[in-house]
């Protein structure tokens, strides 16, 4: 897939004002911090179109780009973040858990962790959640430049084992840094926007 054009279109906070339209979109879910917004713009090449922080829960709305005028890339607020009150946690979880299930345009989910650390107990119910769901799923293990080459299949090993993955699901290796791992991964989005 060649990224031609990225515009930001807008931040959400209601599902009701997100974007009218057929465009498909594919999502970004993860962990605060994990790295969602900084493989955004790696995927489109710029550098600030998807405001990336070093403090954790920056994103709190639901994010579009529009992606060669023909789909949509959504950066959702990560969760897990413990620095937001309970209630605000509880109305951030409402409203991905309803985008998530009402949004019938959404064609799949990129699910991304941090390579460095086991899957938590909120990644380990967020993949179990996407699948009792049956929304189409992709794992990305993010900063991958953190940990040395020969460490990476055993970081890579645990996160399969954790999950409980086979072989017929995808983890992708990416870093932010080096662009490792985004050409595997832009071409997974369009066979997802293919199908
Ligand atoms: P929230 O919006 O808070 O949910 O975070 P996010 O998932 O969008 O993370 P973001 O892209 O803002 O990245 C968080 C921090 O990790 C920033 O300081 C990034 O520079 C850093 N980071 C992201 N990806 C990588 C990577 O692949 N390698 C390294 N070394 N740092 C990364
Ligand atoms: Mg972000």
């Amino acid at each position: 897939m060649i990224i031609k054009d990225a515009i930001y279109i807008g931040s959400y906070v209601d599902l009701a004002q997100l974007p009218e339209g057929v465009e498909p979109e594919i999502a970004l879910l993860g962990r605060s911090n994990v790295g969602k917004s900084s493989l955004i713009n790696k995927a489109v090449r710029r550098k600030n179109l998807a405001k990336s922080s070093s403090t954790p829960g920056k994103t709190r709305t639901i994010n579009y780009y529009l992606i060669n005028k023909s789909w949509y890339l959504v950066d959702l607020p990560g969760y897990g973040y413990a620095k937001v009150s309970k209630k605000e946690r509880q109305s951030w979880g409402k409203m991905i858990e309803n985008y998530l299930l009402k949004r019938d345009k959404l064609r799949g989910v990129v699910l991304l962790l941090d390579i460095r650390h086991p899957p938590q107990a909120s990644d380990k119910a967020m993949k179990a959640w996407l699948e009792h769901n049956n929304i189409p799923l992709m794992l990305v293990a993010t900063k991958a430049d953190k940990i040395s080459r020969s460490a990476r299949g055993k970081h890579l090993h645990t996160i399969s084992k954790e999950l409980g993955l086979s072989s017929a699901d995808m983890l992708f290796c990416f870093s932010a840094v080096t662009g490792e791992g985004i050409e595997e991964i832009k071409a997974a989005w369009q066979e997802v926007l293919n199908d």
